[in-house]
């Protein structure tokens, strides 16, 4: 069953081999590789083309080498015999970082899995969790309780604040993962999921939830935004999202007086945004 070819021909490969592909040494040496690849931020789950409508190429065949990962890795202890202890796919351990990398994690329960790239320059805040396929780019920071889900792609400059979520997009593989573009800043509290792309430096307010199936409302334009079958939901540049609410005008809900939530952009990025974010630099 022995299979050349590059690394990407080599993953399609083992990938539908199925379950045939468990215990056989190219299939992990191939997966092994991609893993590898991902962390040092050489591949990724999606990345910029300018010559795509979202700007934006999914590599579905790296996605398909992740679910590979977790169809060859076994059931394997973690951890010290002392201290904590782990059960976990062998594939997918804790990433270990050195002071070479750049990268501050503050001890106190945060863990980066194999196969998440994490640039220099990021801090993480204990705890949160970088998941495998995730591509953390130049100076952003992690804070509590954030969540990168797998495959996310977050940019250069990004805040993501206390207890933001950023869901994964691992399955289907061609979907497209959440993308938050540089110098974007996601408050405390929010969820971005199912493949929402936040475009540069948009500041979501605290509490904000956008999903595919969540409209946006522009107040400066007028204009609505929606997911459609080809597009997930996109956030304009610099634009301020607020959380809201909009009333229901029939039926029962209407009866009950029921309001559903509606993120709003109320205004896009200027002077006194700039001044409600400044961030205390010398805490980098
Ligand atoms: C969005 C945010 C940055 C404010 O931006 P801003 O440019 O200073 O906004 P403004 O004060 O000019 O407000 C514009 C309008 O939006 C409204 N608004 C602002 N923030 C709002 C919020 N969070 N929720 C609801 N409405 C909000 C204001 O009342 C104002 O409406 P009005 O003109 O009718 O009065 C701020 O609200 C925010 O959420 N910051 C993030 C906080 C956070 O999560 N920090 C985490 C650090 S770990």
């Amino acid at each position: 069953m022995s299979f050349d070819g590059t690394l990407q021909e080599r993953v399609e490969h083992w990938f539908a081999q199925g379950a045939t592909a468990i215990g056989n040494g190219e299939a992990e040496a191939a997966f092994f590789e991609l893993r590898g690849a991902l962390e040092a931020g050489a591949l990724r789950a999606a990345e910029p083309d300018a010559s795509l409508p979202l700007g934006w190429r999914v590599n579905a065949w790296a996605k398909r080498g992740i679910l590979l990962g977790f169809r060859l890795g076994t059931m394997v202890e973690m951890g010290s015999t002392e201290g904590l202890s782990f059960v976990d796919k062998g594939t997918y351990p804790a990433r270990r970082f050195g002071v070479v990398d750049g990268v501050r994690v503050v001890p106190g329960g945060s863990s980066v899995r194999a196969g998440a790239y994490v640039s220099k320059g990021v801090v993480v805040m204990p705890p949160a969790y970088v998941n495998v396929g995730a591509y953390v780019d130049e100076g952003t920071m992690v804070d509590s309780h954030a969540l990168v889900g797998s495959c996310a792609q977050i940019g250069k400059k990004v805040h993501l604040s206390a207890a933001a979520q950023i869901g994964g997009v691992l399955e289907p593989v061609n979907a497209s993962p959440v993308i938050i573009e540089d110098e974007v800043l996601v408050g405390g509290n929010t969820g971005v999921y199912e493949g929402t792309v936040v475009r540069k430096r948009a500041v979501l307010a605290a509490g904000t939830v956008l999903t595919r199936g969540t409209p946006v409302y522009d107040l400066v334009r007028g204009e609505i935004y929606k997911a459609t079958a080809e597009m997930p939901l996109i956030i304009p540049e610099g634009a301020v999202v607020v959380p809201g609410s909009r009333s229901i005008s029939r039926g029962k809900g209407q009866e009950w007086g029921l309001s559903l939530a509606a993120p709003v952009i109320v205004k896009y990025r200027d002077e006194k945004t700039e001044l409600s974010l400044v961030l205390e630099d010398i805490l980098r």
